[in-house]
């Protein structure tokens, strides 16, 4: 698939010199952790590295992806357990870079310290890199000045000023030859705000993305425009919750933040950021009392892909299945977070940056908030009236910290949580909010419906459509060390009989080590089942194995036909769990090009090898999915729905770390 290109840079000797010269400088500066994002000057530094080579000299050199290119686990593992004073492990500061030039994507490998492309392949399979801002912006203007487009507005009787158009991927069905394309949906604000409200329903409108040429238009049929009356969703309480002296605070900042890392109470964790990902969580490590020590928990866990099929197969809309991680980027969506509403007042915030469509870098100002949380939860408690004179009541009240982004992805909003409790557990929540997609029709209430509709009648003329999210999540657990194995632990009914008492039946948990890949491929259902990755080379005091469990958020599978080309390329949303040996090359669980992918390169091809799972260093896949109908009250904009799960200690500690 690839063909290679290297640039032979700088001679030996020079690079030879610059690294001696690193090692020194930086035996007297304090290293950034080899899992830093990019820093805004290393991004620019990229990108005079790869203007000063041979592609910048290509007209039209785009930038579709940057970030630090991953390093070795095993160095980074060394990196992190040696002494903080005298660092031996230098780990090479790499960035992985891909753009397009000429109508190919190069993979490129970018050496900091070298100040070199070390690397330059040319990608050759299905699919593209995401696209660049500039790509989707000049894609929504190019209707406006399209004749066939007038026409139709004009036709319409709507006022081409007021007209806003958005663009929408267009996935793979099949066809032999892909280009990189957009499909454009245009929408009338017309005395509303709410753009998604007012859909100009019956058009289609194909561009080209390289030419950024419209390739194909359609105008269809004409359905009537929602009205602007009850769409604006300016007039919430947003004000008031600014103002109103907030509860949710916690008097004192607990928590400390050197670069990327933050401590707090017993854990210690990375947050980094990339334009794909959007927030990421690295070596996040607890400190055991008893052991007195840090122990490894989580290597890094993200969301690796999120899957938005809608459930309409009708021309203007069968193709909106969307794959927004890997088309759009959850870094490239991230909004700046507004205090007092996406995060309370005692939040630090975090600002993010990424390489533009040149490669120069792009700041998001206050990407990411970290916030101390008392939410009023119990941690633990207990009352205790069996002592002689005395009542014995104590507990304690539940706060935990909380790192938060918010993707904004047209017209979705995900609110992205990773909460960290002292009792050792990791709660990974995600909140749905923002408008939902909607089709104009000709019906005002529910009795006019004659044809099929594929969704709910929310407002009059407007049909919000029936569609999904699947959120999968990246988890690399790490155990107490790199070697875990997976572990079904099934609660299953077993007789009673024999023991003389009236009792016939109780349940017991049956144990099913998986072996391979086969065997950590999990559809969650009735069936009741403790989810478990532990390290079998470590136990308690006790004796039982060291471990974690994943407790999931409400199974839920995609319900697309297995030959659907959107599940196709989706296939891993079959099941919600799936477990895989570490790869280093395995992250993007739709494929790294996930713009017209074809399903060849994800994790359900990944996992067909049914390598070994057992007693090595594994990945946990969770998707957490909501099939979403709406309902009335989701419109104009939707109050936020919750989705989520739990990473939980099992045997890992010898008592309650909260004790
Ligand atoms: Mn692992
Ligand atoms: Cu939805």
């Amino acid at each position: 698939m690839m063909r290679s290109r290297f640039d032979k840079g700088i001679p030996m000797i020079v690079q030879c010199l610059i690294l001696f010269l690193f090692l020194r400088l930086n035996s007297i500066n304090s290293l950034p952790h080899p899992l830093d994002p990019l820093s805004p000057t290393e991004i620019n530094k990229t990108r005079d590295i790869v203007q000063g080579s041979y592609l910048g000299a290509i007209p039209n050199l785009t930038y579709h992806f940057v970030d630090v290119e991953e390093p070795d686990k095993k160095h980074v593992l060394e990196w992190l357990s040696s002494n903080t004073k005298d660092k031996p492990i230098i780990i090479p500061r790499q960035a992985k870079v891909v753009v397009r030039a000429k109508g190919e994507t190069h993979e490129l490998v970018v050496d900091l310290i070298k100040k070199s492309i070390v690397s330059d392949r040319i990608y050759t399979g299905h699919g593209y890199p995401p696209f660049t801002f500039n790509e989707l912006f000049q894609a929504t203007k190019l209707p406006l000045t399209y004749p066939k487009f007038k026409e139709s507005i004009a036709k319409r009787g709507l006022n081409l000023s007021e007209v806003s158009c958005v663009p929408f991927t267009v996935g793979w069905y099949g066809e032999k030859i892909t280009r990189r394309a957009l499909k454009v949906s245009c929408f009338y604000r017309g005395g509303s705000v709410n753009v998604w409200a007012r859909p100009i329903e019956g058009i289609t409108v194909l561009v080209d993305v390289d030419s950024m040429q419209i390739t194909m238009y359609n105008d269809r049929y004409i359905a009537p425009m929602p009205k602007a009356e009850g769409t604006d969703f300016q007039s919430s309480s947003t004000s008031r919750s600014k103002t109103s002296s907030s509860c949710d605070d916690v008097s004192d900042i607990g928590f400390t933040i050197k670069g990327h890392e933050v401590k707090w109470a017993n854990w210690v964790f990375h947050v980094g950021f990339n334009a794909r990902a959007g927030m990421i969580i690295s070596t996040a490590s607890i400190f055991d009392d008893k052991r007195n020590k840090y122990r490894r928990v989580l290597y890094r866990g993200h969301v690796s892909e999120t899957f938005v099929p809608y459930m309409d197969p009708t021309e203007e809309w069968y193709f909106r299945t969307f794959m927004d991680a890997g088309e759009f980027g959850l870094g490239r969506a991230a909004d700046t977070l507004q205090p007092r509403v996406d995060c309370p007042s005692n939040a630090v915030y975090m600002d993010g940056y990424m390489a533009g469509p040149n490669g120069e870098v792009q700041q998001v100002p206050r990407a990411i908030c970290i916030f101390e949380r008392n939410s009023g939860n119990v941690a633990w408690r207990h009352m205790e009236i069996n002592n002689p004179q005395k009542m014995i009541r104590n507990g304690e009240a539940e706060i935990t910290l909380v790192v938060r982004m918010v993707a904004t992805v047209g017209n979705y909003d995900y609110v992205l949580d990773w909460e960290f409790l002292r009792s050792g557990s990791i709660k990974v929540g995600v909140d749905l909010t923002g408008i939902m997609e909607m089709k104009a029709v000709s019906y005002t209430e529910k009795s006019q419906i004659e044809e099929r509709v594929f969704g709910t009648l929310v407002a009059e003329n407007t049909i919000a459509n029936y569609h999904d999210h699947h959120l999968t999540y990246y988890l690399d657990l790490d155990i107490d060390d790199n070697s875990n194995s997976f572990i079904n632990a099934k609660l299953k009914r077993a007789t009673a009989s024999g023991f003389g008492t009236p009792r016939k039946s109780y349940w017991t948990v049956v144990r099913e080590i998986a072996k391979r890949e086969a065997e950590g491929r999990i559809q969650l259902g009735l069936e009741p089942a403790e989810l478990l990755i532990v390290n079998p080379n470590k136990r308690t005091k006790l004796g039982n194995e060291v471990g974690y469990r994943l407790i999931s958020a409400q199974p839920v599978t995609s319900l697309l036909s297995d030959d659907d080309y959107p599940q196709r390329r989706a296939s891993y949303t079959k099941y919600q769990l799936w477990v895989t040996p570490y790869n280093r090359s395995e992250r993007w669980v739709g494929g790294f090009y996930a713009d017209r992918s074809r399903g060849d390169d994800g994790l359900a091809v990944w996992s067909l090898r049914n390598r070994e799972i057992e007693h090595t260093d594994i990945v946990l896949w969770h998707t957490v999915g909501i099939h979403h109908v709406p309902y009335q009250e989701d419109f104009a904009a939707m109050p936020a729905i919750h989705g989520g799960f739990e990473l939980r200690p099992a045997n890992f500690f010898e008592s309650s770390p909260l004790l």
